[in-house]
């Protein structure tokens, strides 16, 4: 896989919403660092060598054939599956290191929106958004009972959302309130497993608007898993690709999908997918 280094496009986006331009680092911060990653189950591996940076404040989207390990690779840095060898850095720490107290402290800062919304079925939307407050913090019914309602606002959802049951919410606003869930910790990462998935063009292209409007204004730094080609072109600020274990390409995707690779060339010029263009709904302002 050496001939593919030279698919390391990394340009890091040029400055975090969090600090002016004026006094911005000349290096990216990496809030996530993953070297040399190898993971895998029985004698099958799904990571062989895995290198990975996840820089502050982008929106990078994360692409690669079904079952490559893109949700496997999001639940190991996450620390919820082992890896065999190698390095994961959140927020400049080696997860390695860590004792437990420290690892709460870094899960506080992150939040996660697994494949397929997963909500708890038993737990209404408010009750659900409350749980990593409950896992994490120590706050009075009342306070989390208002911070839920926050959060169920800021996805866009009405506020009689907070006491129905997933059951009761259409797949957009299961997405929605999986995303207030997400943001129930006020994290600076979140990690998004196929958030537009199963979603209506429309309902796909809100919910890339949503993400957006929520990463410019509480400066969130965003690691996408996704499939969806408006997604990439609309909202990310870099694109990086899974194949055979390995990030095989990484950076702008308008360069990714003009690279010369067999799995890049059939994802963005082969049949279903669309024609190089200009995005289809430019980014928000
Ligand atoms: N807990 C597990 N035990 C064994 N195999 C697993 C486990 N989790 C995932 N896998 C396998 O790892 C591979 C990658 O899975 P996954 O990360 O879910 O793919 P995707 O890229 O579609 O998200 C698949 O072959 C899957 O069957
Ligand atoms: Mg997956």
């Amino acid at each position: 896989m050496e001939d593919l280094a030279i698919l390391d496009l990394a340009a890091a986006p040029t400055a975090s919403p969090k600090v002016p331009a004026a006094i911005a680092p000349a290096a990216p911060e990496a809030v996530i660092r993953v070297r040399d990653l190898v993971v895998g189950f029985g004698d099958k591996l799904i990571m062989n060598g895995l290198d990975l940076d996840i820089y502050r404040g982008e929106v990078l989207g994360f692409v690669g054939g079904s079952g490559t390990g893109k949700s496997v690779l999001t639940r190991t840095i996450l620390g919820l599956v082992q890896k065999r060898s190698g390095r994961i850095e959140t927020f400049g720490e080696d997860a390695n290191a860590m004792g437990d107290l420290q690892r709460r402290a870094i899960e506080r800062r992150w939040g996660v929106m697994f494949q397929q919304g997963a909500l708890f079925s038993g737990l209404t939307v408010k009750q659900n958004i409350q749980v990593p407050m409950r896992e994490y913090l120590r706050l009075s019914q009342p306070l989390m009972d208002e911070l839920a309602q926050l959060k169920i606002q800021m996805v866009g959802l009405k506020p009689d959302a907070a006491d129905k049951f997933p059951s009761e919410l259409s797949g957009g606003m299961i997405k929605r309130a999986a995303l207030a869930r997400a943001l129930a910790l006020d994290p600076e990462l979140v990690f998004l497993d196929e958030p537009t998935s199963g979603l209506d063009p429309i309902g796909a292209a809100d919910f890339d608007d949503l993400i957006a409007t929520l990463q410019k204004t509480l400066g969130l730094t965003v690691f996408m898993v996704t499939h969806d080609l408006d997604s990439l072109y609309s909202i990310c600020d870099r694109v990086a690709a899974l194949a055979e274990g390995k990030v095989i390409a990484q950076g702008p995707i308008e360069t990714l999908a003009k690279a010369d690779h067999p799995w890049l060339k059939a994802y963005f010029q082969g049949k279903r997918a669309r024609r190089m263009q200009p995005p289809q709904r430019p980014r928000l302002p």
